[in-house]
């Protein structure tokens, strides 16, 4: 296999099978459930609860899990926005935990050095489609009572410790917006073996129903339509994931096992290409771990010789394809820099908080996996190495 279609016929065909539905009610979850039954499956959890997005996926499960404004969430700042924003929905405060030198994700001794009387929960997240070290973190919640809330947005049939991520901590979210190893244009997942916090997630993002649960995304006409039918048990948001979407998303995780070896494959390439080189230096991963590699990302350690953008350019000339750099850091963010949080403002956001994430983002090169052809991989790994021996000359 060197080349792949991202979206294949079976996609097309479960998007074709809701458009003849024609939309009816009683066909309203057609394709969600068999997409949540198939995802709890693969993802070794007993309950999957589709979402719209995977931002929206957090705010349900940390109200579910009775995180409460003025609360706060340990989060990692080299991560997607998101994280800390779903924090912020809910009404609680982010309070950011140092990230390990070497593996780039929140480091457990900088947790554990966050934790007051007020902690509710952690964000760990698979970083680039790498887990933190689950079992740490996993035991310092244990210790304070905390909720560990999995973010894998990036992480797609990653593995701790022979465990899938996405079945460790008490719950685990995924979004399939379009850069990520499935994709149903936006969309989101959360997992988890809690039947009662499943029961609150599910009915957070569907509109406080009543008859709503874990495994029950639907509501039966003969109920609903009762004149005395009380409807809503809590206040919701309206976060479910669309048909046409589930579709598409059912279609992708019936072949994600090859979206991914893509990945890992052009991951592959890109490590034979920076071997030997000691000023490019890829994200550490631990020997028991499995990398799901969203993107294949290095860091610039080279002392200031040549620029990030110096190396970007020539990377280009030399046929590779422009890269992201990391996202800022989130508190160094305009949303969150120099402003104070939580309610007595205590939690001030600013240059400083955290100094080796501060130190690694700055050099981050995210190199792109999301090559759906081998060759045309192999000829960015190629340009990669060329780039590199032009700067060793
Ligand atoms: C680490 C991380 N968390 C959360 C999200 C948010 O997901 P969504 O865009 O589906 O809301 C993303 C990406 O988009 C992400 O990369």
């Amino acid at each position: 296999m060197t080349k792949i279609e991202r979206i294949t016929e079976r996609e097309r065909a479960y998007v074709q099978e809701v458009l003849d539905a024609q939309f009816h009610t009683s066909a309203g979850s057609l394709m969600s459930t068999r997409l949540e039954h198939k995802f709890a499956e693969r993802f070794q959890s007993k309950y999957a609860i589709a979402f719209i997005n995977g931002t929206a996926t957090m705010h349900a499960a940390l109200v579910a899990a009775g995180v409460w404004p003025g609360d706060e969430v340990i989060v990692p700042p080299l991560t997607m926005a998101s994280t800390s924003f779903a924090v912020l929905h809910a009404g609680a405060v982010p309070v950011f935990a140092d990230v390990d030198p070497q593996t780039w994700v929140i480091d457990p001794h900088s947790v554990e050095q966050q934790i007051t009387a007020h902690t509710k929960a952690i964000i760990p997240v698979a970083l680039y489609g790498l887990a933190p070290d689950m079992d740490a973190l996993m035991a310092i919640a244990a210790r304070h009572k905390l909720f560990v809330l999995e973010d894998d947005a990036e992480c797609f049939l990653g593995y701790y410790k022979n465990r899938i991520v996405g079945s460790i901590g008490h719950a685990s979210s995924f979004s399939f917006q379009s850069s990520k190893h499935m994709t149903s244009g936006e969309g989101g997942m959360i997992t988890t073996n809690d039947e009662q916090l499943a029961n609150l997630i599910r009915r957070f993002g569907s509109l406080g129903y009543a008859a709503v649960g874990a495994s029950a995304g639907k509501i039966t006409k003969d109920t609903i339509q009762d004149p005395t039918y009380e409807r809503h048990a809590s206040i919701g948001f309206n976060y479910r994931l669309p048909e046409l979407c589930a579709a598409v998303a059912l279609g992708q995780l019936e072949h994600l096992d090859e979206l991914v070896a893509l990945r890992t494959q052009t991951a592959h390439f890109y490590q034979q290409a920076i071997a030997g080189c000691r000023w490019l230096i890829p994200q550490a991963v631990p020997a028991d771990y499995g990398h799901a590699y969203w993107t294949y990302v290095v860091q610039l350690e080279n002392n200031g010789a040549f620029t990030w953008a110096d190396f970007r350019n020539k990377y280009l000339e030399y046929g590779g394809d422009r890269f992201y750099g990391a996202w800022q850091l989130t508190y160094l963010e305009p949303a969150f820099r120099d402003r104070s949080f939580g309610p007595a403002q205590t939690q001030h956001f600013g240059r400083g908080l955290c100094p080796a994430a501060e130190a690694i983002q700055p050099n981050l090169m995210q190199l792109k996996t999301n090559y759906f052809d081998l060759d045309v991989a192999e000829q960015k790994a190629t340009a990669l190495h060329q780039t590199i021996k032009f700067f060793d000359a």
